[in-house]
């Protein structure tokens, strides 16, 4: 099983409903920078999980963990009683990046267990399991490019032309998601979550200068507030060419848009030159959500 990472090309924030999640407006797309995961049968109520691979030291695996989340609820609601599994994931994907590493895994999970018990869900059932699980978790079910409303989890596919560069900037330390949310509450107030129409017309076009001229993310500054390098790291990137660049969901990856493969290797160049990018990734999108490969 094959899942990708994903991009936010908007993030666009509003209002609080009364569980303390925002409105979103977001333009998702998924890119090629995977995670791999296996899972195998168990005894009947054991569902483990291991990693290994890109920041897997410091995941938990105990029942909190979202892999085991998705395959207990999953299990719970096919319900026979005599359903278990074993799950290992490589992991590529950054962990507290903004790039739904989390959700990816759980996202694959429904995948993989629903053909490893035989459970046959179909596609809307397992979205509806997956909004249970995490309002970024049915997008890496579908993969490709989708404008996200509701909390992110309420998906409209949009056409786009040709496949887009990007350049990831990984940074020495995560961001908690919630932590993001409430700095952005804490500096601003909400904001319109309508998706720009030139936006989806530069993608369905595939001209990537609109494009990296028309990205937006809500979260950014509150994400820049908490890890204020991470500006110095935006701007690196635009120096070297970026046709547009910002923060990947609550940060703190950094995704640059490069207009051709000579820019992204100038931005790759330029990126890993400083000592506040812990590693840099090139990946491309749009590209297929969870998937069984062998
Ligand atoms: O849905 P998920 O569990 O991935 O969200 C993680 C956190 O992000 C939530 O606990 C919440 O603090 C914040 N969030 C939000 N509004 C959304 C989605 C997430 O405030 N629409």
């Amino acid at each position: 099983m094959r899942v990708p990472a994903k991009v936010n090309l908007a993030l666009n924030v509003g209002a609080t409903d009364n569980e303390g999640y925002h409105a979103l407006g977001t333009l998702f797309q998924a890119v090629s920078l995977f995670d791999d995961l296996v899972a195998r049968p168990a005894e009947a109520g054991v569902f483990r999980v291991s990693f290994r691979g890109e920041g897997a030291s410091g995941l938990p695996t105990d029942d909190t963990n979202l892999v085991v989340r998705a395959a207990r609820l999953l299990a719970g609601t096919c319900g026979t009683g005599n359903l278990g599994a074993e799950i290992r994931v490589h992991k590529r994907i950054p962990v507290a990046g903004g790039m739904a590493g989390g959700s990816a895994d759980a996202a694959a999970t429904l995948v993989a267990c629903n053909q490893l018990w035989g459970t046959g869900l179909d596609t809307g059932q397992l979205h509806a399991v997956a909004a249970r699980l995490g309002a970024d978790v049915p997008f890496l079910l579908h993969g490709g490019t989708a404008v996200g409303t509701g909390r992110g989890e309420k998906l409209r596919p949009v056409p786009v032309r040709g496949s887009f560069q990007w350049v990831l900037a990984l940074s020495h330390h995560g961001l908690s998601t919630p932590a993001v949310f409430r700095e952005f509450d804490r500096i601003s107030p909400p904001q319109p979550t309508g998706i720009d129409s030139g936006l989806l017309e530069a993608l369905a076009d595939g001209d990537a200068r609109r494009v990296g001229a028309l990205l937006r993310n809500d979260l950014q500054r509150a994400a820049f507030n908490l890890q204020p390098e991470l500006a110095d790291v935006l701007a690196m990137g635009r120096e070297a060419g970026a046709a547009g660049a910002l923060v990947s969901g609550s940060g703190p990856t950094i995704a640059f848009l490069a207009g051709t493969p000579a820019v992204a290797d100038a931005i790759s160049d330029r990126l890993a030159l400083s000592s506040r990018v812990r590693a840099v990734r090139r990946a491309h999108g749009p590209v297929p959500g969870a998937r069984i490969v062998n």
